[in-house]
C-alpha cells in the first residue's frame, strides 16, 4: 500500500468537542450527535489509513493492541453497550466478533486473550472495515429515530463511546510506532509528521497557588467517572517549572552517569534498568556519537531544544531526584494548569506525577458493565496529566487523569518538575 502524506494528526486543545447544552431541541441534540459520530469515527479511519493491512495486524508487546483490533474493538464498544441495549432491530454484525473484540470488560462475557490479540489473521483489515460500516449505519439511524423519552441516555452512551474511542486513536498511534521501533527499517507512520511547537521564554519555577485548592471536573461539559468528585486538596507552598523537561537536560542527566546510578533510582527502578537494560529514553539509538530518535515521521536526530519523550515514571523520578527537584502531585500540577502558570500542559507529552492513582473521595463507579472502565485499575499505577501529541483534538481536559504503570515509555510521556520552599 502506497505511503500517504497526509498528517492525520490534527492539533489537539483543551477542551470538550463534543459538548452539547441541554436546552437544545431533540432535532438539535439529533443532528450534534450524529455529526460528532461521523467527525470521531472519521478521525479513526484517518489515522489508520497510512498503514497497510499488514501494518495492522502486528501486536508488538501484550501492553500495545494491533491497529486492527482498535478500529473493531471501538466498534464492538457502540455495538455492545450501546446497540444492543437500545436499539430492538439492531441485527449482531458477526456473533464471533464480540469474544474477539472485548477487552477487559467482565460483565459483558468472556474474551481473547490480550496477548494473542496479534495473532487473528481473520477477520481480515476488510471484515473490520465492513464491521465498522454496519454499525456506522445502525449508530446514525438509532441517533435519528430514538423516541424522546431514551434519547438522553442514548446520547449519553454515544458520548461515552467517543471519548472512549479517542482514547484508542492515541494508542492507535502509540501502539503502531512500538511496532515500528521493532522493525531495522525505520517504518514511517506519516513523512508529513512534525514535531509540535513549544513555547519559547524564560525557564525556571513559578509558585502553584497554595492552601486549600478545589481539584476535579468542574461540571461543565464530559468528563470520565475517575476525576470526580470534585475535592478539596491542599497546595503546601510549591513551585512548578513553566516548561518540560528537555531532550537536552535529559543527555545532561545521561552524561552525568544518570543510567549508571543506583543511589537515583528506586528500587522497582533500578531493577527495571538492569533488566531491560536502559541507557536512554525509549525508541532513542546512538550513531557515530550522535543520538537518534524514532519518530512518526521515522528516524530523526534529537533535538536538544525539545521535549523529551517515551520516559517511564521510573526514570521520570530518578531525572528529578538527579535535578535536586520532584515530580509534581497531580493536584499541584491541576491547581497550576487551572492557574495557567504553566507552559506547554497539553499536546506534546503526558507528564508523569508523583500521584499514585487512587479513588478521589467518595468516588464510586458506576453498575453494571461500564463501571469497570476505570475504577477496577486504581492500584499500582501512577497518574499523568496533561495530554500528547498523540492525542485527539478536543479529548485533553484540566482534570483528565491518564493512568500508566511505572516501567511503561511507549506512550508519549515526558514530565515537568517541582520544588518545594
Ligand atoms: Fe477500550
Amino acid at each position: 500500500m502506497a505511503r500517504t502524506a497526509v498528517s492525520p494528526l490534527r492539533p489537539p486543545s483543551a477542551g470538550d468537542a463534543a459538548a452539547v447544552p441541554s436546552e437544545r431541541s431533540l432535532d438539535e441534540q439529533r443532528a450534534h450527535w450524529g455529526e460528532a459520530f461521523r467527525r470521531v469515527r472519521g478521525e479513526t479511519e484517518a489515522r489508520a489509513k497510512p498503514l497497510s493491512a499488514e501494518d495492522q495486524i502486528v501486536q508488538s508487546m501484550p501492553d500495545a493492541s494491533p491497529a486492527k483490533w482498535h478500529r473493531a474493538h471501538v466498534t464492538w464498544f457502540f455495538e455492545t453497550f450501546l446497540l444492543k441495549e437500545h436499539d430492538p432491530a439492531y441485527k449482531t454484525f458477526d456473533e464471533r466478533f464480540p469474544f474477539l473484540f472485548n477487552s477487559y470488560y467482565v460483565a459483558a462475557g468472556p474474551r481473547h486473550a490480550r496477548p494473542q490479540r496479534g495473532l487473528i489473521t481473520r477477520p481480515d483489515h476488510d471484515d473490520v472495515t465492513a464491521y465498522r460500516a454496519h454499525v456506522d449505519k445502525a449508530v446514525e439511524r438509532l441517533i435519528e429515530t430514538v423516541p424522546e423519552n431514551q434519547a438522553a441516555r442514548v446520547f449519553e452512551i454515544v458520548e461515552i463511546g467517543l471519548h472512549h474511542e479517542q482514547q484508542h486513536q492515541e494508542l492507535l498511534v502509540t501502539d503502531i510506532l512500538h511496532a515500528f521501533a521493532q522493525n531495522p527499517t525505520d517504518p514511517v507512520y506519516d513523512p508529513a509528521w512534525q514535531p509540535p511547537p513549544t513555547t519559547q521564554g524564560p525557564r525556571g519555577f513559578v509558585e502553584v497557588p497554595s492552601g486549600i485548592q478545589p481539584v476535579g471536573h468542574d461540571g461543565e461539559g464530559y468528563c470520565f467517572d475517575n476525576e470526580t468528585p470534585r475535592h478539596d486538596e491542599l497546595i503546601a507552598n510549591v513551585r512548578i517549572a513553566r516548561h518540560l523537561v528537555s531532550n537536552g537536560e535529559w543527555l545532561e542527566f545521561m552524561k552525568a552517569g544518570g543510567y549508571e546510578t543506583p543511589s537515583l533510582w528506586l528500587s522497582d527502578g533500578w531493577a527495571t534498568v538492569q533488566a531491560e537494560g536502559w541507557q536512554a529514553p525509549g525508541y532513542w539509538r546512538q550513531q557515530d556519537g550522535q543520538w537518534f530518535s524514532l519518530t512518526l515521521a521515522g528516524l530523526k536526530p534529537v533535538d536538544a531544544a525539545a521535549p523529551a519523550l517515551h520516559v517511564s515514571y521510573y526514570e521520570a523520578d530518578a531525572y528529578a531526584r538527579f535535578a535536586g527537584k520532584h515530580l509534581p502531585s497531580e493536584a499541584e500540577w491541576e491547581v497550576a494548569a487551572r492557574a495557567n502558570v504553566i507552559a506547554d500542559a497539553f499536546g506534546i507529552a503526558w507528564q508523569w506525577t508523583r500521584s499514585a492513582y487512587l479513588p478521589y473521595p467518595g468516588y464510586r463507579a458506576a453498575e453494571g458493565a461500564l463501571g469497570e472502565y476505570n475504577g477496577k485499575f486504581m492500584v499500582n499505577q501512577m497518574v499523568l496529566r496533561g495530554s500528547s501529541l498523540s492525542t485527539p483534538a478536543g479529548h485533553a481536559r484540566l482534570s483528565y487523569r491518564n493512568f500508566f504503570y511505572p516501567p511503561s515509555r511507549w506512550q508519549f510521556t515526558g514530565l515537568r518538575l517541582a520544588e518545594f520552599g
